[in-house]
């Protein structure tokens, strides 16, 4: 059966070889969703031509976008990716600038190239992507889609903003007005929560997998009140990102505003490999929102991205603010 592949005639070593090349090397790979635009059949054809269907987990008419490169619209959410469809747009399969197109196809020959790919292939033991992903759909492509990716990761830098379930779109001022309930793929939203927390225990949990030099999670919390909610609310992606990090050096700037919070938090592994966790924490004012003031939430996407710093360097802020360093003697 197996032989009828010519692919698998090839010795083992240059399939790996193949499969080396067909793995993404590039210094920043993002991963989000992108809603398509376009009319109704050319909406159709994009879906559910040539035995296509939707993805599942993400929104309606979202398509799932791994994109070799930085690509801050993205991971946006006051401007978000769109594909305009029309009859010239090339069909996912058939661009070639798929990034993961290769590496997919190889996965689909058929189980054997699947378990050596998954399995006997060695990661270059030098990682050098930097992942960036949208929160919370380019998360569920990336656990979905490409996990493997996370292992040739150096660092991870997630990015989105949050509406708990008990948010009341009333008292969103600005952005805050989420509109009609989001329609899913697969009629099923996926469980972020759950997403985030192993990805982050995978980096920094008791039996972490993948070290990484650095993880960045930036999440914008839209309404007056979300102070509350970015402690208070057990699937805040902040705390699920404390509650998960078990060993390393975190630091966390809150950004405080009037229609809204972000919230930066880093970690790093400790510099002497140390068993123990260290949270600074510092406030700062978030202007957004007004006249000659970014967007609201525009604030989730790092103007300095691509570029990162392994250590935690606090922005640039007014003088006289809250510093609390929090040792923990021994993680929770
Ligand atoms: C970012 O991704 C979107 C969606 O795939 C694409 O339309 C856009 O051209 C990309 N932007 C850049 C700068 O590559």
């Amino acid at each position: 059966m197996a032989t009828s592949c010519p692919f698998l005639l090839l010795p083992v070593e240059l399939r790996l070889l193949i499969y080396s090349f067909a793995v993404l090397d590039n210094p920043s790979i993002t991963i989000g969703s992108a809603e398509l635009v376009g009319s109704h059949p050319d909406m159709i054809h994009r879906l559910y031509g040539g035995k296509r269907s939707p993805y599942p987990g993400i929104p309606e008419h979202h398509e799932p976008v791994v994109e070799a490169g930085y690509n801050a619209s993205l991971l946006s959410t006051s401007n978000p990716a769109i594909i305009p469809l029309s009859q010239a747009t090339p069909l996912p399969d058939e661009s070639h600038e798929d990034p993961h197109t290769a590496h997919m196809a190889l996965l689909l020959v058929n189980k054997q190239v699947n378990d050596e790919l998954t399995s006997h292939f060695k990661m270059s033991k030098n990682r050098q992507t930097s992942l960036f992903l949208a929160y919370p759909h380019g998360l569920h492509v990336c656990r979905t889609l490409t996990p493997h990716l996370l292992r040739q990761a150096r660092s991870v830098h997630i990015a989105g903003s949050y509406a708990s379930n008990t948010f009341c779109p009333a008292r969103a001022a600005c952005i805050g007005n989420p509109g009609p309930k989001i329609k899913y793929n697969g009629g099923k939203a996926p469980d972020s929560t759950t997403q985030l927390s192993d990805l982050i225990a995978s980096l920094f949990g008791p039996d972490a997998t993948h070290a990484v030099q650095k993880l960045e999670l930036r999440t914008y919390y839209s309404g007056e009140d979300s102070y509350s909610t970015v402690w208070g609310d057990d699937n805040s992606p902040t705390v699920v990102a404390l509650r998960n990090i078990y060993c390393g050096e975190v630091g966390i700037e809150v950004w405080r505003g009037r229609y809204g919070t972000g919230v930066y938090l880093t970690a790093r592994p400790t510099i002497d490999g140390e068993r123990k966790r260290v949270v600074s924490t510092t406030w700062r004012r978030l202007e957004e929102g007004r006249r000659g003031e970014p967007k609201c939430g525009s604030w989730v996407v790092d103007p300095k991205w691509p570029q990162w710093e392994q250590e935690f360097i606090m922005s640039d802020g007014p003088k006289g603010d809250l510093i609390i360093h929090q040792p923990h003697g021994s993680a929770p």
